[in-house]
């Protein structure tokens, strides 16, 4: 079952870019780093492009659609997440012009730009969460092997190319960027200074 270890793996890179904007919009708030523009424009496009684009489609294809087929009980759950899918690519929208606004605005608009973040994340790893405790369980059980031959195919990257290894190597790319660029301790770039 490759696409289950995929899927638990391509969460742990989104959460990691998540509690890493939340750690740099936090250190902003308590010790006054200056924002580093860069880095939180380069989080925002790999959480937008790899989740909305790469991650949730592949989900909704292979995965959900099997275990709808498959287990109709789950069909409310995967209405839900299915939802939140289509709910976290307007989400990105408002946290995409927040930034814009800080980014022009300055300080005055952080705190919008804060609550968004926060926002974001406390959704983003709920559904990611409840995906990981409820479904794929679910999906264990009941997927047949052929389904899982279909889904392993997929998440691998051998069905689709733009869900394919080439958009998925530019998007661990665009990761070592993020960690090259963002400050210790989250990642290996330069310590910001303070307003
Ligand atoms: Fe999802
Ligand atoms: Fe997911």
């Amino acid at each position: 079952m490759h696409a289950d270890r995929i899927i638990h793996e391509e969460h742990r890179s989104l959460a990691a870019v998540l509690h890493g904007m939340l750690y740099l919009v936090h250190a902003i708030r308590d010790r006054g780093i200056r924002p580093d523009f860069n880095v939180l424009g380069a989080m925002i496009y790999y959480i937008d492009s790899f989740a909305e684009r790469f991650h949730h489609p592949k989900e909704d294809e292979y995965l959900f659609a099997f275990l709808r087929i498959r287990h109709p009980n789950a069909i409310p759950l995967l209405d839900r997440l299915q939802g939140e899918h289509r709910e976290g690519a307007e989400r990105i929208r408002t946290l995409e012009q927040a930034l814009a606004r800080y980014q022009q605005g300055g300080i005055k608009e952080f705190p919008d730009f804060l609550a968004a973040v926060e926002d974001y994340a406390e959704f983003n790893l709920k559904h990611m969460k409840t995906e990981e405790s409820e479904i794929l369980p679910l999906a264990r059980k009941y997927l047949t092997a052929e389904d899982w031959d279909a889904a392993d195919a997929a998440f691998a990257g051998h069905t689709d190319p733009m869900l394919g290894i080439e958009v998925g190597a530019g998007f661990t790319a665009l990761f070592s960027r993020i960690v090259m660029l963002a400050p210790p301790p989250i990642g290996l770039g330069p310590v910001p200074p303070r307003i």
